[in-house]
């Protein structure tokens, strides 16, 4: 795709930037559609390009975004300079967040929750998109003041880019979302992170949360699409867990650096890339 280089338009818990360049290097050499059941920001997505993709996500909002940017990049462009012409305090910020959370409440999917959904995500704390139990944005703001929300021309390269591909862009589980992947087609699993510590809660993205049941379900659509002759590649933590669920496949460890962790000594750390196919790295 004559994109150059595109990257995510939003910062998000899991974000791939750190581990891209060790997913990148383990693509398989030929693969007929992408496959990202949880696509989160995208970072493998937008790298790669992929001439005919299916993406999913369970967030309806997040993938609003990416609807808005395929049908009308530019529209959702002017309205974040509406919302960047005025200096943010936190009475402003307050007023987007009750806006936004109004019209997601009532299903207002549209280029301004698409504007607001990229502005927030500058403008709270640490990137992070959490929910209450009502389904409410809840995070809250990071004190920054001015500037811009946006890399305008990576917007319009990501516009450019979801027009000119084939891209099916669903909302659902990732079970249903790969019900057609067929021999030959390449999905990769970046589901929510198993806990590094046994005391930590499982990661909750959405008001659904990811369980362990959650866990055993996508090691056993793994297996499933490894049986049909797909090339399957997930990541998650390198935890005993993942090893067990996933034992048999390709299991190597990558270190990572971790942007959205409170505590800063727990920054680094190890995860693992999972593959049914060998590449150039094993
Ligand atoms: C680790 S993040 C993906 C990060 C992404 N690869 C990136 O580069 O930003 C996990 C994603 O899974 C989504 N998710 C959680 N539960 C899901 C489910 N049951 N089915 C599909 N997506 C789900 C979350 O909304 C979140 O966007």
């Amino acid at each position: 795709m004559a994109n150059g280089k595109i990257s995510p338009f939003v910062k998000w818990a899991g974000g791939k930037k750190q581990l891209l360049y060790h997913l990148q290097k383990r693509i398989p050499p030929y693969f007929n559609t992408y496959y990202e059941p949880f696509v989160g920001g995208g970072a493998l997505l937008l790298s790669l390009q992929p001439h005919k993709a299916v993406i999913n996500d369970v967030n309806e909002q997040l993938l609003n975004v990416y609807l808005q940017l395929k049908k009308d990049a530019p529209a959702v462009i002017e309205i974040l300079k509406r919302y960047d012409s005025l200096l943010c305090d936190v009475q402003y910020y307050l007023s987007i967040r009750r806006e936004y959370n109004r019209k997601i409440s009532v299903r207002e999917l549209d280029a301004e929750s698409a504007a607001m959904m990229v502005w927030l995500n500058k403008h709270c704390f640490n990137g992070l998109y959490r929910v209450n139990a009502r389904g409410e944005f809840n995070v809250p703001y990071n004190n920054r003041r001015g500037g811009s929300s946006m890399d305008e021309e990576n917007l319009r390269a990501i516009g450019r880019y979801l027009q000119q591909a084939e891209i099916e862009i669903r909302q659902g589980d990732f079970e249903t979302a790969c019900a057609d992947v067929a021999r030959n087609d390449f999905v990769y699993f970046d589901s929510p992170y198993v806990p590094i510590s046994e005391t930590a809660n499982f990661t909750s993205y959405t008001k659904e949360g990811f369980t362990l049941k959650d866990h055993e379900r996508l090691a056993a659509l793994f297996r499933r699409l490894d049986s049909i002759g797909a090339f399957v590649m997930l990541s998650n933590h390198d935890v005993p867990l993942v090893h067990e669920l996933y034992s048999g496949f390709r299991i190597e460890p990558v270190d990572v650096r971790r942007n959205i962790n409170r505590d800063a000594s727990k920054r680094r750390g190890k995860e693992v890339i999972i593959t049914n196919y060998s590449s150039k790295e094993s």
